[in-house]
């Protein structure tokens, strides 16, 4: 917590303190050195009374009520869907600016659904809820816009490869336990993913539709969209679950609307803030999950012109839990203050 923070009053509650993207919150928000006033850790009655270190302070942790949003500032929401339905609205009632990183609100016409590099002034409009978006969604059009705006866009085809911690802790530890098992001889138990994730790859993340999507490949769609204020653009896309702990990776081929040269596009990446070009001709030179865990930006590589066609190839990487997450709803806090649109007069 900084001195600037103390003096300035921001309130931070953060409703999922005690999950995979609310211990990741606290640590950005400590890095970056969010003006915080005061940090309330907020989940579930299962964690009531627990005791948590924040920017290593011990803080109890309270189960979130709307009681818990008096005199707050901001709330990020990092907990279940069904939680930000009915707390959201309650935190607003008390003053407070929603930041939520669950899906509840995102395709919401009057709710900006914002990464700040790309659609800060959604901001300006907002309502008290503010919409973080999906962690693969975030990766896919900071990729994405520095073509957007150098030559427009036709059209994308996306495949993920996502880490088990997006689906949360729970996600992670049966990663692990399925290795155990595996190097202990015992066939792995799937309850979190659809099938066991150690030692394979599983062409499904989240909940199978009718339509043969799955519900993350339809948010990756609609989100993306709205974000880029494209509402037709053909965006096709699957969702693929890997063994891997932390990192969300994906090929885009890109079809903008006018050519544009491979170093046109790698001088545009370069250039645009938070994305970072891993590029050697000729090297074997591309970011991986591996490298880029616990960094806040998104990294792209390998670019390079379809054979076929004009269209573009890239592979980009980031760590869900930070810019695809905790990161990104920091960022739209602090652009908050900079656009000086906190409620709550003398806050800022
Ligand atoms: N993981 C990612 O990469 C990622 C990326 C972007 C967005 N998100 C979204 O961020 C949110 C949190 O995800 P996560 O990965 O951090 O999940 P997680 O590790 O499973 O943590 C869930 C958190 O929600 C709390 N919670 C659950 N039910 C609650 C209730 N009834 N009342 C109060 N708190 C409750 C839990 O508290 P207890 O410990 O008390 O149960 C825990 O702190 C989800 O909406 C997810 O979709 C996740």
């Amino acid at each position: 917590m900084s001195e600037a923070g103390r003096q300035q009053g921001v309130s931070i509650a953060v409703v999922g303190a005690t999950g995979a993207v609310g211990e990741v919150l606290f640590e950005v928000l400590e890095e970056r050195g969010f003006p915080a006033s005061e940090i309330r850790p907020l989940a579930s009655k299962r964690s009531a009374g627990r005791k948590i270190r924040i920017g290593g302070v011990e803080r109890e942790v309270l189960e979130a009520r709307p009681e818990a949003f008096e005199g707050v500032d901001i709330v990020f929401f990092a907990a279940t869907g069904a939680l930000s339905r009915d707390l959201a609205p309650e935190a607003v009632a008390r003053g407070a600016i929603v930041i939520d990183k669950s899906n509840t609100w995102r395709m919401d016409d009057s709710v900006p659904l914002v990464v700040p590099e790309v659609n800060a002034f959604a901001l300006d409009t907002h309502q008290g809820i503010i919409a973080s978006p999906n962690c693969t969604t975030v990766g896919v059009v900071m990729a994405l816009e520095p073509i957007r705006r150098r030559a427009g866009l036709r059209s994308v085809v996306v495949t993920t490869l996502q880490a088990a911690s997006g689906a949360g802790r729970p996600g992670v530890e049966e990663l692990v336990r399925q290795r155990a098992d595996r190097a202990a001889g015992i066939e792995p138990k799937a309850e979190v993913f659809a099938t066991p994730l150690a030692g394979n790859v599983v062409p499904l993340c989240e909940d199978l539709l009718v339509n043969g999507y799955s519900t993350e490949e339809l948010k990756l769609v609609n989100e993306t969209r709205k974000i880029l204020g494209l509402p037709n653009l053909p965006v096709s896309v699957t969702c693929v679950r890997v063994p891997v702990e932390v990192g969300h990776s994906a090929t885009l081929l890109v079809e903008p609307e006018v050519e544009i040269p491979v170093v046109d596009v790698m001088t545009a990446m370069s250039a645009f803030p938070g994305v970072v070009l891993t590029h050697d001709r000729g090297s074997s030179r591309f970011p991986t999950p591996f490298d880029v865990a616990g960094s806040d930006q998104v990294w792209v590589g390998r670019v390079r012109k379809d054979l076929g066609s004009d269209r573009l190839w890239l592979w980009e990487v980031s760590d869900n839990l930070r810019k695809g997450a905790a990161t990104n709803a920091v960022q739209i806090a602090e652009a908050l203050l900079e656009r000086k649109l906190l409620l709550k007069p003398g806050a800022v």
